[in-house]
């Protein structure tokens, strides 16, 4: 341990004393990690750790990817923070670049600090375009911490708020290797999507809010016809549609933004995380018509600051450069079929999914019970080899990979071979 590191014994202490409690964190026995580089961490003792969960979901051109970095200092040393009140150009160069990237006739952003603000803001814009107020979302989706998006989140774990407040009606997702109607796709007909029209012919309703693929759900996977279905629903009832892609945006699923498997079109899309690649940013984005709405004075104090914005920029260079998205989904075909592999040799995988790099395995016992317990058992022996994993899922039992998209087949290889060994020997 060197001199400016305290340990993971202090910090827990300090963690003790000084936060919330609600701060949580993975490991029983965890460390402090004190440096990164591109698809590495490393912890107080020097240790490296091959990350395959980029910080969730969120450090897509890698940790401290030297050109990011390089602007982000320059940045910083130039000018830093000012507010939207004074004209500055990165914030405006940054918009301009994300229509140009985003699907349709999205056009018009507006910056905030993080996923939930984003997704807060998104929720407020559908409320002063349609002059309606209830929204639908998915059970399992997550989309913040604030008391709006608190209650838009249908994950249990994450329902902290002891009054749920607005109006909002959750439906089953397209969980297929769960079906809330027993049913399975294609003969399925899409129950779940069908089902959304009996909700939103009620009226009132000012937009459907989703994740194209959820994160913390458990990387649940919609099938293809999903979004093209719920899109015909929503228009013929004028409810808007908003896509979350806080966790799925930027390269992460093999199309730059998640929602364009589907070949589906949002009203208002959300993003944040790897946006800024780990510097604190949330953006929502919307067509002219939509952005018309909202023309009050509205103001987010770091919203759009020089520093996030030109790190923003220089991510999607970055990722745009060296095709990062291409990357992302021939790396993650090659990852996923590894997994399908695994999970004919072992009872304990019940299923693997989603897509480009943002992949799920969900661990079950028999009758399909969450083995909740094992996953646990399984990252931290994953993270004693030397690489870290997530773990998502209302049963906190899908193991997840969201790893930086500059990994390597050899990265792959290890990962599956450690969890190959890892399943064998320890379980
Ligand atoms: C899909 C999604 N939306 C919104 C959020 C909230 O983002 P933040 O933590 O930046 O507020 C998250 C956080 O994990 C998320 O996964």
């Amino acid at each position: 341990m060197t001199m400016n590191h305290i340990g993971p014994d202090a910090i827990l202490q300090k963690k003790r004393e000084y936060l919330i409690p609600c701060v949580y964190h993975f490991y029983k026995k965890p460390m402090q990690i004190v440096r990164g580089e591109m698809q590495y961490l490393y912890d107080h003792t020097g240790r490296q750790y091959l990350d395959f969960y980029g910080g969730v979901s969120v450090m897509n051109a890698g940790h401290c990817n030297p050109e990011v970095v390089e602007k982000i200092c320059d940045q910083v040393r130039t000018l830093q923070h000012t507010t939207a009140i004074y004209l500055t150009q990165p914030m405006v160069d940054l918009a301009e670049k994300l229509s140009e990237i985003t699907p349709g006739s999205l056009k018009r952003s507006f910056f905030c600090a993080s996923g939930s603000e984003a997704s807060e803001g998104a929720a407020l814009l559908a409320q002063l375009h349609t002059k309606k107020y209830k929204f639908v979302a998915v059970q399992q989706g997550l989309h913040g911490r604030t008391k709006l998006t608190m209650n838009l989140t249908g994950l249990p774990m994450w329902r902290t708020d002891p009054n749920p407040s607005g109006d909002i009606v959750h439906i089953p997702g397209a969980y297929c290797y769960r079906c809330a109607y027993e049913l399975t796709y294609p003969l399925c007909d899409l129950q779940c999507a069908r089902y959304l029209e009996d909700v939103v012919k009620n009226g009132g309703f000012a937009a459907f809010i989703a994740e194209p693929i959820q994160g913390n759900g458990g990387i649940i996977t919609p099938p293809s016809g999903y979004f093209q279905l719920v899109r015909e629903i929503l228009d013929a009832y004028n409810v808007l549609f908003i896509a979350d892609e806080v966790q799925t945006g930027f390269g992460r699923t093999g199309e730059m933004f998640a929602i364009e498997h589907w070949g589906v079109v949002p009203d208002i899309m959300t993003m944040a995380k790897a946006l800024a690649n780990g510097t604190p940013i949330g953006s929502f984005i919307t067509n002219d018509t939509i952005a018309s709405s909202y023309a009050r004075p509205g103001a987010s104090t770091m919203g759009g600051n020089p520093v996030s914005a030109t790190a923003a920029l220089t991510t999607i260079d970055v990722i745009e450069r060296y095709q990062l998205t291409q990357k992302a989904k021939d790396l993650g075909d090659y990852f996923k079929d590894k997994l399908i592999e695994l999970q004919q040799r072992h009872k304990l995988i019940g299923d693997v999914r989603g897509k480009g790099l943002m992949l799920g395995v969900e661990l079950v016992k028999e009758d399909k019970i969450p083995a909740t317990e094992e996953t646990d058992n399984i990252l931290e022996g994953l993270k004693d080899r030397g690489i870290l994993a997530g773990k998502t899922g209302v049963s906190r039992n899908v193991l997840t990979f969201q790893p930086p998209l500059v990994i390597t087949r050899e990265d792959i290889d290890r990962v599956i071979e450690t969890l190959d060994d890892i399943l064998y020997v320890s379980l």
